[in-house]
């Protein structure tokens, strides 16, 4: 099956992969949507922060969790400590993938051949980065990180063994908390994704003494 390693340069620099990301045709998803959106952040970042795919606001904009998910995410980053600004943020699949639903750009989750088929995006960005810490933030990103056989709800919380950083995590997805209808569900879901934040902020400070 198709993939992204042929349109992936042999340069790690953050910006000629950047550039390179809007002529990919390793998938069928750069069709519907309006440009890649490729990761964010600083180049020394010792944090990576991976999420889905870009969002409506996210393909508009071509920059990654500036959204409603974006919101959110950094508010928590905020209660966790953690500056946006110092960290790397991406996500498991660079285009847009949506159905029209009225006016509206529905969001469709990547079907797992559409996120093996992005993945050298992601590993050129860690080659980049070479994160201290790792963090997948829902199901594309645990899958495109760390294989099938990991879940968020089974392995949120502990450290995982990955060759990809020192630090490794999973966490739920921002959208996943923005979707809870009860208050209370989503200040809890809220206050454990905040805990999962600093839970990695605290084994980075160990790995990195
Ligand atoms: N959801 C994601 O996974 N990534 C974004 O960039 C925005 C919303
Ligand atoms: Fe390429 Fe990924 Fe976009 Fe598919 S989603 S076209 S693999 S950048």
């Amino acid at each position: 099956m198709a993939n992204a390693a042929e349109f992936v340069p042999l340069s790690r620099s953050l910006k000629a992969l950047d550039e390179a990301v809007q002529t990919c045709r390793g998938c069928e998803l750069y069709k519907d949507a309006t440009q890649a959106v490729f990761g964010s952040g600083r180049k020394k970042a010792e944090l990576m922060l991976v999420g889905e795919q870009p969002g409506d606001k996210e393909d508009l904009a071509g920059e990654p969790f500036v959204g409603p998910a974006g919101r959110l995410l950094d508010r928590a980053l905020e209660e966790a400590g953690i500056d946006r600004g110092e960290a790397y943020v991406t996500n498991a699949v660079k285009h847009f993938k949506w159905k029209p639903q009225g006016k509206r750009r529905l969001h469709q989750t990547p079907r797992a051949g559409e996120i093996e088929a992005c993945k050298p995006w992601l590993a050129a960005e860690i080659e980049a980065i070479k994160p201290q810490a790792l963090l997948a933030m829902g199901a594309t990103a645990t899958r495109s990180l760390f294989g099938s056989k990991f879940k968020v709800l089974k392995d949120r919380g502990r450290q995982i063994d990955s060759p990809l950083a020192p630090v490794a995590a999973v966490t739920i997805h921002p959208s996943a908390i923005l979707r809870l209808r009860e208050h209370d569900e989503r200040e809890a879901e809220f206050a454990a994704f905040v805990a999962d934040l600093e839970g990695v902020a605290s084994a980075l400070r160990g790995a990195v003494r």
